[in-house]
């Protein structure tokens, strides 16, 4: 029950620059995290309007922090989830508040560290084997290397064991005609969004597709139930004790979703935030020395693997850097289940809320100087529950936190290894704002390390031009 007396939620201050009709749809389009930054002067929250709809954006941490604990009332909903929906069904990330805790508990041990140590071995040797790929002086398209890393990782961890190369392929294609038009179809109106256009018959193609390759591979392996150590065998044995008799496992339908869930959740988050790793290296040649000097410290000449990860400080605080300036998952979407109370204002039940990690994670109270690449902020600190939160909070926290961190640390040790890395050209790089904050399009430098060097600075070769503020956060707000 909420009391009539507190404040309803039209009274929140509307956001500027809104047009009659579309609302903020345009700036929400033309440069999301330029209109984000210019609602940070707002502490608690302010409402935004898409077209006839609004919502309220929480720019609080610790009314963030109260929506994401209560999620039987703020429960996954809203624009981005619809859109997330239409491709994973009610796999774990999308399903309401009703499915949620039976669908956690029986995906969870897929992700018990135990598991993870023969993930970690999984992704030392595929960014090996990524690294080993290229070719001194080659220039590569970052994004797609990693999501070709990711992707490959990510099945061999979810399927044990390579898929065939054109599956692989048309797997990596498919999920980057989807992910690219994820966020487009979210600020697009229903109607508009069921118009036969290219790009929707493209995107519908992609989906069906991905589904039924996914489909494929759980058959086989109903038909084939011995334990594989991987992802899928643990999600096909999962028991819940606590279901009713009959619900006790996953159905095939519900495996299919997860699967998609894990597949899709997992692998572009993490590749992009390895590119934006790298390109933060890249644009930081002190940082990337002393990484390369603690590469070389604990691996001391031997092969990687999972058991180096507790000595692999620098890199962690890196991945967790870049998660801080780069959150993929830049802005999360909930729904009001019923009428509720949350910082003196009262919601009707259908509310839409808005919470942005990157909208917390660049105030300057929150985070000195807060747009400066500094892994050693996180020197002997632990993140903030409540002003950091790459993966979100609560019941509905990222289930493959430890499971990315693994590969991300993993994966940026194997390549700063062996690859010195430098911008290419001298424009600062914007991300491409999309469902996350995708680095598409983002292209480095490689050139081959030379060994027992790990004292000397970077060739001049590799070190790029200085300019003003080059360690500081190329990333500009626009505006
Ligand atoms: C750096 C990489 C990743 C980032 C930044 C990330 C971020 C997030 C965030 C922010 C959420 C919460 C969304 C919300 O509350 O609205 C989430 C949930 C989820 N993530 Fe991740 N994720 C990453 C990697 C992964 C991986 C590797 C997997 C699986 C292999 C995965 C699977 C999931 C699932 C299944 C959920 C839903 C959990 C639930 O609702 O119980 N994610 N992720």
């Amino acid at each position: 029950m909420t009391d009539t007396t507190t404040p309803a939620a039209d009274s929140v201050p509307l956001a500027p620059r809104g047009w009659p009709l579309l609302g903020h749809a345009l700036p929400l389009l033309r440069d999301p995290l330029a209109f984000i930054m210019s609602l940070s002067g707002y502490r608690e929250m302010v409402r935004v309007r898409l077209g006839p709809s609004s919502a309220v954006m929480i720019c609080d941490p610790d009314l963030t922090r109260q929506v994401f604990l209560n999620d039987r009332t703020f429960d996954k909903g809203g624009p981005i989830y619809d859109r997330i929906r239409e491709v994973i069904g009610d796999g774990l990330s999308t399903c309401a508040y009703p499915l949620h805790r039976r669908q956690r508990r029986l995906c969870q041990p897929s992700f018990h560290p135990a598991r993870l140590a023969g993930y970690g071995a999984v992704f030392a040797r595929a960014a090996e084997a990524k690294s080993a790929s290229w070719r001194d002086g080659d220039v590569i398209d970052v994004t797609q290397e990693m999501m070709t890393l990711t992707t490959r990782a990510t099945m061999e961890t979810m399927f044990s064991g390579a898929l065939p190369a054109e599956t692989m392929r048309r797997s990596l294609a498919d999920t980057a005609v989807i992910v690219s038009a994820f966020f487009r179809r979210m600020m697009t109106p229903a109607l508009l969004r069921k118009l036969p256009t290219p790009q929707k018959r493209r995107y519908d193609r992609a989906r069906e597709r991905l589904a039924a390759t996914i489909a494929e591979i759980i058959a086989e392996r109903r038909a084939d139930p011995t334990d594989h150590a991987d992802l899928l065998s643990t999600l096909v044995a999962a028991v819940d004790e606590e279901s009713e008799h009959g619900r006790q496992q996953l159905t095939d339908a519900e495996l299919a979703d997860e699967a998609l869930t894990f597949f899709l959740g997992g692998m572009e988050t993490t590749a992009i935030t390895l590119a934006w790793a790298l390109h933060l290296l890249a644009t930081d040649p002190d940082v990337q020395h002393r990484l390369k000097a603690e590469t070389d410290r604990v691996l001391a000449g031997g092969k990687l693997d999972p058991g180096h990860l507790p000595s692999l400080g620098l890199a962690s605080r890196v991945v967790t850097e870049t998660l801080r300036l780069y959150p993929p998952a830049w802005m999360m979407t909930r729904v009001v289940r019923e009428d509720a109370e949350l910082g003196g204002v009262r919601f009707k039940g259908g509310s839409t809320l808005v919470l942005s990690p990157y909208l917390l994670h660049r105030r300057p109270d929150l985070y000195p100087e807060p747009d400066r690449f500094d892994p050693d902020r996180w020197l002997g600190a632990q993140p903030d529950r409540a002003t950091y939160i790459p993966f979100g909070a609560g019941a509905r926290k990222c289930i493959g936190d430890q499971f990315a961190l693994t590969e991300a640390i993993l994966a940026l040790t194997a390549i700063v290894d062996r690859w010195d890395l430098s911008p290419v050209g001298d424009q600062p790089f914007k991300p491409k704002v999309e469902t996350s904050l995708s680095s598409r399009g983002l292209r480095l430098r490689l050139t081959e390390r030379r060994r027992g060097d790990a004292d000397a600075p970077l060739s001049a070769a590799v070190r790029p031009a200085a300019r003003p503020g080059a360690a500081a956060c190329p990333v500009q707000h626009g505006e």
